[in-house]
């Protein structure tokens, strides 16, 4: 399983063969200038939430590439409506796809549509594949149901918010990584914009002292599981 931090809260996910984007937010975001949203490769996109900061360039990815959209209800259903691919999930439920069982999370946090309207409850999503488990926690306050993760998943790496302000912050970050039992995590959600910039060396100095792991990624940088 290859990752790659697109900046922001977006991801591109790559299992065996298969490309899946995490809420592609690239064409906004300054900082992520040097990726160009057109060549972004999906056979699948997960939308966490309808903030824009998560799905500002999923219509225009899903047209080009004939993806199918992940994520609740009220998010597919809006993009049906645009006669684009779509698979509905909600909490808690599970489906087994090409890359792997996915399972939408909870999360606390809002989910409005950029013009207002209902975007459903936001959530998070666990893709096992390619025998390598990871979370994506969307955008979500410390919540005591990541307690519930680790009774059926053996997680590998966590991806969580860090930016504070409008999700968790560091310090709940490490209480999360307890809570879901993962002591690998990678950040994200920090330093688009100045309500979530935070200080990356002092962030990861405070999970080492906790005996754990945070990774920072540049925009456009990889990691492999
Ligand atoms: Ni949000
Ligand atoms: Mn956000």
């Amino acid at each position: 399983m290859f990752i790659k931090f697109l900046g922001h809260a977006s991801l591109a996910i790559t299992i065996e063969n298969i490309k899946i984007l995490v809420d592609p937010f690239v064409s906004g975001n300054p900082k992520a200038s040097h990726i160009d949203v057109n060549t972004l490769e999906a056979d699948y996109i997960l939308v966490t939430h309808a903030h824009q900061d998560h799905l500002l360039d999923v219509e225009d990815i899903a047209r080009r590439t004939n993806a199918t959209i992940i994520s609740n209800f009220e998010i597919t259903n809006h993009y049906l409506e645009k006669k684009l691919t779509c698979h509905p999930m909600n909490h808690g439920g599970s489906w087994d796809f090409d890359f792997g069982k996915l399972k939408y999370t909870n999360a606390i946090h809002t989910s409005s549509f950029p013009d207002g309207s209902y975007g459903g409850q936001p959530g998070g999503f666990i893709i096992e594949g390619s025998n390598k488990t990871i979370y994506i926690a969307g955008d979500t306050a410390l919540s005591y149901d990541m307690k519930l993760i680790p009774l059926s998943f053996n997680l590998d790496l966590a991806i969580l918010p860090i930016g504070d302000n409008f999700t968790m912050g560091v310090d709940d970050a490490i209480f999360a990584s307890d809570f879901i039992q993962c002591d690998k995590i990678l950040g994200y959600h920090f330093d688009t914009f100045g309500y979530i910039e935070i200080n990356r060396e002092e962030a990861k100095q405070q999970f080492n002292k906790k005996g754990k792991e945070l990774i920072l990624l540049e925009i456009g940088e990889a990691i492999e599981l």
